[in-house]
């Protein structure tokens, strides 16, 4: 209770020349929108990015609601608790030193799953939904399969994963990570939407482990894939916030952010059925680089079948099929 005082100082500097805002424990009464505002002023002061949002978000979390604009009516003109307002306090210090709002709140919304989100497991961007979309466009025979079988390679939060589990009823997933954080995470997500009879979890690092072990989970119908495929020496521009509390490795793809990706491309013709897809997100300079790393290792019988462009119109996936 003690931080009470203080949070309301700051809010409201002339409290005691207003005397009309007094209200519960004797002090003044704060609504969410006057709260909104004034995280969104210090945040922007800050250059916190996104300031409006990350305001909204922390509160409408703290009370209760999914998004600031679902709060109903009487939420939004009701004051705020003395609980409350410590809540958003605390919440709204983490964001001042940049830790995401995902991991603040501990969820992010992905499609139509809520996921838990915990550091530094990678956090579900909304590029990442359209290869999903794209996975169960683009193969028609995975639908219509009795019982097709799907890798995912880098499975960070399990949100590619458990999103096609959710799409494709009669499919199993295997998905793989590197790190114990990311198998965590992805396990915990499955249980709580009550995917995990369909879907086998392992700690597995592509580019060191034996693939013997992924072999005698396959064939797979599906590689999919949204691998580190940032360019090691771009990765200084990303924003402060990423590069703090994301794992670095599941941003940094290596000099030319083709590390992971050539990994996939090796491992898949092992595990995958004749004719079976890769779907890769990338960045928008790896299609050539990947066709021509395609064209150079021809025995593989991998070819780039599309390019498809994400919603900001960068080329970011890739098809690839096995001959
Ligand atoms: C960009 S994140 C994608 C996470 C999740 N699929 C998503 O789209 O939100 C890449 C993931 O690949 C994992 N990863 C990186 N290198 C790997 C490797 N060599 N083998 C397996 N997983 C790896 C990282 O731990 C991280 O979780």
């Amino acid at each position: 209770m003690a931080i009470l005082p203080r949070i309301l100082r700051r809010l409201f500097p002339k409290v005691s020349q207003t005397p009309g805002l007094c209200r519960r424990f004797g002090a003044p009464a704060v609504t969410p929108e006057k709260l909104a505002s004034h995280w969104q002023k210090v945040f922007h002061d800050h250059g916190i990015p996104e300031p409006e949002e990350s305001s909204e978000i922390l509160i409408a979390h703290a009370l209760g609601a999914k998004t600031f604009h679902s709060m109903t009516s009487h939420m939004a003109r009701s004051h705020i608790s003395a609980e409350e307002l410590t809540l958003i306090e605390r919440m709204a210090q983490e964001r001042l030193r940049r830790v995401p709002v995902q991991y603040i709140i501990g969820e992010w919304d992905f499609l139509d799953m809520t996921l838990l989100m915990r550091p530094p497991v990678f956090i579900p961007r909304p590029e990442t939904e359209e290869l999903v979309g794209l996975v169960v466009a683009d193969c028609p025979d995975l639908r219509r399969s009795p019982a097709p079988v799907i890798l995912e390679v880098g499975c960070g939060s399990g949100a590619v994963s458990l999103a096609l589990l959710r799409r494709i009823p009669q499919a199993r997933v295997i998905a793989v990570d590197k790190t114990e954080a990311a198998v965590s995470l992805t396990r915990d997500n499955a249980e709580r939407l009550g995917l995990q009879h369909r879907i086998d979890i392992l700690q597995h690092d592509v580019l060191s482990d034996p693939a013997e072990r992924l072999l005698a989970l396959g064939p797979v119908d599906v590689v999919v894939s949204n691998p580190p495929y940032i360019f090691t020496e771009d990765l200084s521009e990303l924003e402060p916030g990423i590069l703090r509390y994301e794992d670095h490795s599941a941003l940094d793809g290596g000099p030319d952010g083709m590390d992971v990706i050539k990994g996939v491309l090796r491992l898949a013709p092992h595990l995958l059925s004749s004719n079976g897809d890769i779907f890769l997100e990338v960045d928008p300079r790896h299609p050539d680089m990947v066709e021509k790393w395609l064209q150079d290792h021809s025995e593989d019988e991998l070819h780039l079948l599309n390019v498809v462009r994400d919603f900001c119109g960068k080329s970011r996936f890739l098809h690839v099929r096995r001959r």
